[in-house]
């Protein structure tokens, strides 16, 4: 789709001012109006005839008249209608790791210490993004038992995000349907869905997924540079020997609940295996938040080709959401980190342009989106350091032959239509009475329990 935005209408020219009486007009005076009204009238036929020739002449083509403007000023025109939907930016973990949590230290309107502020995202043609709500992952013991305080930690990544997007509520939405992403892009504003960076989030258990969902997660990554109770990470730079191969009975309840709840699968970060069992498991289309192409770049967080192939031709319709064949529907969108761009020193760009047209190339150019990581990441590749510079990737995307379309499906389009699918899948199990996962993680001993000897508490504690 060439944009998902409905045309604005044209402006229509003020209204006429109220007419003067012609009492009191003279003769000439009233000819001269006649002659101004001729005049202007021929001139606008004249001008709308010319207008219905240039349609006619292009309209059926690939081409437009602007398309002899320079690459970047066509960027801009297409964002303007289909504006970049950004799968993952870090900007409450550095609310927290810079200003601990407190959203009073600083101003979004001016200009913020990483890649991401208002301004920026202005200039930048954002008109939505998931802001990742991260915690990190370590020290969990060997069955993901030790206590943590990741559930207090992922709540208060949320409450920093809302207070954000509330505090600056002329610009942000808190968004979670694609029928309410679209609504705050059509009033200019920035369509705001939360991301759970990791199921390590969880504290193992489902019922604080469901309450993830309840405060506005809309995807969650199945596991983040570490294995967890439910799937296998695939590490950073090399894989780690796998625990699982693949998901855990947990993980396969897991995904099972977030196609039932509506939440988008995300298999950045996660083994191999996992991305295949997973494609395999899921009702829904599932999201690649922030992960490029190992055959650009070999490490393990990219995704390799033989796991894009299965992408392709996968695009669901409005019937079917496996798409033909029984593939499941996704879309990868691209990490700008340097270190999995390029070679140290080497990520531009021109390199991030190669892993999308990649993933075009492999999965379909409507398999293809974007996931900076800005705010998450140190450093940047030379010519793409902040959320502002957007257009200019587009621009070399156009200079390489990309068309209206294909942009308007990388900057957000087919993120829509594959959580527009989620949603769809979500419905139809409701509708066929798909009840909660109950499923507790087995290492788990307090569940269930012996009922208490209320008796005894009373008299001890009381
Ligand atoms: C939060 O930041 C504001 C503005 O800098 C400051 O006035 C306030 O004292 C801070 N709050 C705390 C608890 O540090
Ligand atoms: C990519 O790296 C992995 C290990 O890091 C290695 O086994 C593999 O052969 C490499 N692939 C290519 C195409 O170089
Ligand atoms: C898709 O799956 C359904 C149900 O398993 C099967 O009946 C159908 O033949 C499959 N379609 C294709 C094209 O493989
Ligand atoms: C997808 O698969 C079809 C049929 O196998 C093939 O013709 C097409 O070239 C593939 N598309 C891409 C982008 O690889």
């Amino acid at each position: 789709m060439a944009s998902y935005l409905p045309e604005r209408s044209p402006l229509l020219g003020s209204r006429a001012p109220p007419r003067d009486s012609d009492v009191g007009q003279s003769e000439e005076e009233w000819k001269a109006h006649r002659v101004r009204r001729i005049v202007v009238g021929g001139v606008l036929t004249f001008a709308f005839i010319l207008a219905v020739v240039i349609s006619l002449l292009f309209v059926n083509q690939e081409g437009w008249p602007w398309e002899d403007e320079d690459p970047l000023t066509r960027a801009r025109a297409m964002l303007n209608k289909a504006p970049v939907i950004d799968g993952h930016i870090d900007l409450p973990i550095l609310t927290r790791f810079r200003y601990a949590n407190n959203v009073s230290a600083f101003d979004l309107h001016g200009r913020m210490p990483g890649h991401v502020d208002i301004p920026r995202l202005r200039e930048g043609k954002v008109g939505g993004f998931f802001w990742s709500v991260f915690v990190e992952c370590k020290n969990d013991g060997r069955y993901f038992t030790q206590p943590s305080y990741r559930v207090r930690d992922t709540l208060e990544q949320i409450d920093v995000a809302h207070l954000m997007i509330d505090k600056y509520s002329d610009t942000f939405a808190l968004t979670l349907t694609t029928d309410d992403i679209k609504s705050a892009m059509r009033e200019h504003k920035i369509a705001s869905m939360l991301g759970v960076e990791g199921a390590h989030q969880l504290g193992n258990s489902l019922g604080v997924l469901r309450q993830f969902y309840s405060l506005g997660a809309r995807y969650m990554t199945l596991t983040h540079g570490c294995h967890n109770a439910f799937a296998d990470s695939g590490g950073i730079l090399t894989a780690p020997a796998p625990l699982h191969n693949g998901l855990s009975t947990l993980g396969r309840a897991l995904i099972y609940e977030m196609n039932r709840l509506g939440m988008l699968v995300d298999l950045s970060h996660v083994s191999d295996d996992v991305m295949r069992q997973a494609l395999a498991l899921s009702q829904a289309p599932v999201i690649w938040s922030h992960s490029s192409a190992r055959a650009v770049h070999n490490v393990s967080r990219n995704v390799p080709d033989d796991i894009l192939v299965l992408l392709n031709d996968s695009a669901s319709d409005s019937a079917h959401w496996r798409g033909k064949g029984n593939k499941t529907d996704g879309v990868v969108m691209v990490n700008f980190a340097p270190m999995f761009v390029a070679d140290e020193g080497k990520a531009t760009l021109e390199t991030v342009a190669d892993h999308i047209e990649h993933i075009g190339k492999v999965a379909g150019r409507d398999h293809v989106g974007l996931g900076s990581d800005f705010d998450g990441i140190g450093d940047v590749p030379e010519g793409l350091e902040d959320v502002s510079k957007y257009p200019q990737l587009v621009a070399e995307l156009i200079k390489r032959g990309w068309t209206r379309q294909e942009v308007a499906g990388l900057s957000g389009g087919n993120l829509l239509r594959v959580f527009k699918g989620a949603e769809k899948v979500s419905e139809h199990m409701k509708r066929q009475g798909a009840t909660p996962a109950m499923d507790l993680y087995s290492r788990r001993p307090d569940l269930p329990a012996e009922m208490p000897d209320w008796a005894g508490v009373s008299r001890l504690d009381l």
